[in-house]
């Protein structure tokens, strides 16, 4: 969607994987996120977004046909929850669905009341709609998608998109122009199985992504105890390689270092945030080896070389096989360990079961070209010291 937003995948924070629609969901959970992308450098790595999912609501309208925030919960209303998210310099999302009732069924859906609950929004602040899809009546999807983007339009105010009609209609195909993103397949949840499943969907999707419209494979699930570090870096990487949006799903508050860890590598961070826009995609998935690549702006190359066998295997690929021009060397940094190193061509590593070897490709500086490279093959090499 063309309005300015998710140039680059959103970064930020949603509960609902943490907490689905328990006690723990509340303003002081809100805030104690909000404080944290603050002290724990989240902030600093991008992430911007701090979200409500289901349940922030009562079940009834009031009398002006508003929604009535959940008094338990959010005591304050909800936009003094965005007003202190606005006040450490982050923004702030909501939830509702495309339909009579939310999936938790304990709040209105926005079907039908589109305009005026998007002026509710505005008026508190909200600076992010996640829009599901359950207890549509059967509507047409691109009819409701269409109306709640016309309706956050009309409010002047603006407002990222992200869809949630779980890839039924194949919003690929239609939404570019309606929201900033939208999932591609059914709810992750915190297992290795769920989130391989995830990859496979969404993977075979890369072609229709770019900025302001990406693929969604799901909220992250790092650090809810679900899966082991090795398979959260294995998560995290390919959500970053596939360009996908970085929604935070664990209770940051409880998070171990090893979490805070993966949640900030900047290297990794940075695949996902490439100005390109290019989602990465598989060049070989032999034998349960996988190898993506994501071409970057500066002409680099995001590697992913992911085993989703249960055993250690070796995976291998080459320069030439992930589409770097032709040179005598070049540079490689692993975005795990952070080292760099220096190959004639050869990738390769020893890669854990449901590991990943994350790597960054890039030709050596130490090679000017002149003139400025029109076509690798007439590049002419002036300077290799040593
Ligand atoms: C759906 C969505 C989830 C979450 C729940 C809330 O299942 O796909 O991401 O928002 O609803 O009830």
């Amino acid at each position: 969607l063309d309005n300015g937003l998710a140039r680059t995948p959103q970064m930020g924070f949603n509960n609902w994987n943490a907490t689905h629609c328990g006690s723990d969901f509340n303003e002081a959970m809100v805030k104690g996120i909000a404080d944290l992308f603050v002290s724990s450098g989240l902030k600093d790595a991008g992430y911007q977004y701090v979200n409500l999912d289901d349940c922030w609501a009562e079940h009834d309208r009031d009398a002006n046909g508003d929604y009535v925030p959940n008094t338990t919960r959010f005591p304050n209303g909800i936009k003094a929850v965005a007003d202190y998210v606005h006040s450490k310099g982050l923004k702030f999302g909501i939830y509702t669905s495309a339909g009579t009732m939310t999936c938790a069924q304990t709040m209105p859906g926005s079907l039908g009341h589109e305009q005026q609950d998007a002026r509710l929004f505005a008026s508190w602040g909200v600076d992010y709609l996640k829009y599901d899809n359950c207890n549509n009546q059967g509507v047409d999807a691109v009819q409701r998608y269409t109306a709640m983007r016309d309706a956050l339009k009309a409010t002047g105010r603006p407002i990222l998109f992200s869809m949630c009609e779980w890839g039924e209609n194949k919003p690929w195909l239609w939404a570019k122009d309606v929201g900033n993103s939208w999932r591609t397949t059914g709810d992750i949840s915190d297992g290795y199985s769920s989130m391989l499943g995830i990859v496979h969907q969404n993977m075979a999707l890369a072609r229709y992504a770019g900025p302001g419209h990406w693929n969604d494979p799901d909220m992250l699930e790092v650090g809810n105890g679900g899966m082991t570090d090795t398979e959260y870096r294995s998560h995290f990487s390919l959500w970053a390689e596939m360009a996908a949006p970085l929604l935070i799903g664990t209770d940051l508050r409880k998070a171990s270092p090893e979490t805070m860890k993966i949640l900030t590598n900047k290297d990794v961070i940075a695949v996902d945030q490439d100005k390109l826009g290019v989602q990465g995609a598989p060049i070989s998935t032999d034998g349960g080896r996988d190898v993506f690549v994501k071409p970057l702006a500066n002409g680099d190359k995001a590697v992913v070389l992911f085993n989703e066998s249960d055993g250690p295997q070796r995976i291998t690929t080459s320069a030439k096989a992930i589409g770097m021009p032709s040179a005598p060397a070049y540079r490689v940094r692993d975005l795990w360990a952070h080292t760099d190193r220096e190959t004639a061509g050869a990738l390769t590593a020893m890669v854990p079961a449901h590991g990943t070897v994350m790597l960054r490709v890039a030709r050596d500086p130490r090679w000017v070209v002149y003139p400025p490279a029109v076509d690798a093959a007439t590049e002419v090499p002036v300077a290799y010291p040593g």
